[in-house]
C-alpha cells in the first residue's frame, strides 16, 4: 500500500503589497491561492504551471523557508509549520530544495568544499577532523574529483 510522504492541503501564500509614505499593507499577491495534493513514498511528483503561477512558491513554503499563509503542509505525518525551531532543524537534512540556477544558490566567493563542510558541520553530521575526506567523499559520489574542493563555483563548466 502506498503511504504519504507530503499532503498538502488547502495550501495558501500571500504576498503583502506595501504603498504610501507608510508603506502600510493595501493589498496582496496571492502567489499560491488553495492548493491540495499528496506526494507518497517513492513517486516522482511533476508540477506545471506558466511562469509566476506559484510553482516556487510552493516548494518555499512545504520546505518552510516561506511561512505559509493559511493551510496544512503534512510531511511524514507531522504538520510540519507546527514544529518549534529546533524540530524543524532536525528535519532540515530530510527535505531539500535542488536550484535550477548554480550562480543564485552557490555563495560565489566561497570555495566548493567549504560550502559542502559547512552543512555537514552544521548539522552535526561529522566532526572536524573527518571533515575534509567526508567532503571529497561527496565530490566523488557526486562525479567530482578531490581536486575540485578548493574551486569556486564559477571554476566549474556547465557540464
Ligand atoms: N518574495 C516575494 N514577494 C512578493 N511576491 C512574490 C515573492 N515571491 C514570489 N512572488 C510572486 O508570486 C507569484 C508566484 O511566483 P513563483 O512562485 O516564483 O512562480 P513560478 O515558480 O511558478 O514561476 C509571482 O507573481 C511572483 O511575482
Ligand atoms: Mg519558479
Amino acid at each position: 500500500m502506498s503511504q504519504a510522504l507530503i499532503e498538502i492541503d488547502g495550501l495558501k501564500k500571500y504576498f503583502p503589497i506595501t504603498g504610501g509614505i507608510l508603506q502600510r499593507t493595501v493589498g496582496n499577491v496571492r502567489a499560491v491561492d488553495g492548493v491540495s495534493f499528496t506526494i507518497n513514498k517513492g513517486e516522482s511528483f511533476g508540477l506545471v504551471g506558466e511562469s509566476g503561477c506559484g510553482k516556487s512558491t510552493i516548494g518555499r513554503t512545504i520546505l518552510r523557508l516561506l511561512e505559509k499563509t493559511e493551510g496544512k503542509v503534512i510531511f511524514n505525518g507531522q504538520d510540519i509549520h507546527t514544529l518549534s525551531k529546533e524540530k524543524m532543524r532536525a528535519l532540515r537534512p530530510k527535505m531539500q530544495i535542488v536550484f535550477q540556477d548554480p550562480f543564485s544558490s552557490l555563495n560565489p566567493r566561497i570555495k566548493v568544499g567549504e560550502a559542502i563542510g559547512e552543512a555537514l558541520i552544521d548539522h552535526g553530521l561529522v566532526n572536524r577532523r573527518e571533515l575534509k575526506d567526508r567532503v571529497i567523499e561527496t565530490l566523488e559520489i557526486c562525479g567530482l574529483a578531490a581536486y575540485h574542493y578548493d574551486r569556486y563555483p564559477h571554476e566549474f563548466s556547465g557540464g
